[in-house]
């Protein structure tokens, strides 16, 4: 829990439900936010980037970056979507020039961030999504964490964004 600045926890019990968490996140995203989402194979993260892109107004297809590393979606703002499944090395991320992607106008979502915790910064919103053993399909915990006093996400507005219902 180091650093982080509280815990919100949400139950997604099917696909659309995580998409649509993450579109109403991407519907109040400010420039210069970085997501960084946590959670195994599977566990949902590029379903919830794809609700974030939505969110956000971009209309097309949004799937992980495994092998070229960094999409570029455009909608309302730019969101720039990692994963870093596939890095092996922090010295990679270095040629990325993350630094340009974190601190710009638009939005950066990173998956497998807890790769390289370090190469992200300190404020940030992590989501970290987890299947829920009891129902071996389809139930996701989402657990919310704002990290390094990150503004604009209270335990209000995170439940308006994990609140069931369209
Ligand atoms: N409640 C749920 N929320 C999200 N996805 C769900 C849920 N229930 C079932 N799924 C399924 O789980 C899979 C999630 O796949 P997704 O590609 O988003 O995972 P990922 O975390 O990005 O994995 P990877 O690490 O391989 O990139 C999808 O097939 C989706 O249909
Ligand atoms: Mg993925």
């Amino acid at each position: 829990m180091n650093g982080v600045d509280f815990l919100f926890v949400a139950k997604s019990t099917n696909e659309e439900i995580t998409r649509n968490m993450g579109k109403k996140l991407g519907e109040k995203l400010k420039p210069g936010t970085v997501i960084a989402l946590i959670g195994e194979l599977g566990a949902g993260k590029t379903v919830f980037a794809r609700g974030v892109a939505e969110g956000l107004g971009f209309t097309g297809i949004v799937n992980s970056p495994s092998f070229v590393l960094m999409n570029l979606y455009r909608g309302r703002m730019e969101l720039y979507h990692f994963d870093f499944y596939r890095l092996e090395e922090e010295e990679e991320l270095q040629e990325l020039g993350l630094e340009e992607y974190f601190y710009a106008k638009g939005v950066a979502i990173v998956e497998w961030a807890d790769k390289f915790p370090a190469a992200l910064p300190v404020k940030r919103l992590e989501v970290e999504i987890v299947k829920d053993d009891r129902d071996l399909d389809n139930s996701r915990i989402l657990y919310f964490k704002p990290r390094g006093g990150l503004d604009g996400f209270s335990c209000e507005e995170l439940k308006k964004i994990a609140a069931p219902g369209f």
